[in-house]
């Protein structure tokens, strides 16, 4: 591996446990109109764009709907999602996420978010940990979501680095592809480090320290 100099941090299921909030809003938006969801389509939703998500569901219950009744739908679910991002406060994040950031500033690493998400600035903000971060690539930049490699070309083009000198921090299959095909290393944790598609598969985030 060529030496890494900055690391890409996905941000939902990576750094705080907003995966299942996401799931909570979907179910409550799908209940509304009685089809089916559940667990295992949730999966397929990690790193996907909130419209893309949208369609996946729909898809998998074969109901059509117009774009205009769809970004209805997508905007309930974020009002139900952005309730749920009120529990967010900084006592709640993993002290491992808090060591690994600290440490990796230390050693020098520059650091940087890459998620599909448009309310990644105001999670960070909540759980106070923006000033970590030398740039945010997320929701709000890019035209095409994970596994398109768009958010963590941008993330490296803000931190001016070489994505060959890039580590990304993934827990959705579809986030490692975008990594990989990114050109950068790739670390899963969570649902992704059940496949073999990363460089690396950790359970805790402090494991990173140990690999780079
Ligand atoms: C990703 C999540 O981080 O953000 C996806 O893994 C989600 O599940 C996507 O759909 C978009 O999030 P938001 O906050 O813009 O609706
Ligand atoms: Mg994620």
């Amino acid at each position: 591996m060529p030496k890494v100099k900055a690391v890409i941090f996905d941000l939902d299921g990576v750094l705080i446990s907003t995966d299942h909030y996401h799931y909570e809003a979907w179910k409550k938006v799908t209940n509304n109109l009685n089809i089916a969801f559940d667990e295992q389509v949730n999966h397929r939703l990690r790193g996907v764009s909130r419209l893309e998500s949208l369609n996946i569901i729909l898809e998998q219950e074969d109901v059509q709907l117009s774009e205009s009744e769809k970004q209805l739908l997508a905007e309930e679910k974020n009002r139900y999602y952005v309730q749920s991002l009120q529990k967010l406060n900084k006592e709640i994040v993993d002290q491992r996420v808090i060591v690994t950031l600290t440490k990796l500033k230390e050693r020098g690493f520059k650091l940087a978010i890459g998620s599909s998400s448009k309310n990644a600035q105001y999670i960070l903000d909540r759980l106070k940990l923006t000033s970590f971060f030398d740039a945010i690539s997320d929701g709000n930049n890019i035209t095409q979501s994970k596994p398109n490699p768009e958010v963590f070309l941008k993330a490296a083009e803000y931190i001016v680095e070489d994505p060959g000198n890039c580590i990304v921090i993934e827990d959705a299959l579809t986030g490692v592809r975008a990594a990989k095909s990114a050109g950068m290393a790739c670390v899963a944790i969570g649902h992704a480090a059940l496949t073999d598609e990363a460089d690396y598969q950790i359970e805790t985030i402090d494991e990173i320290l140990d690999i780079i």
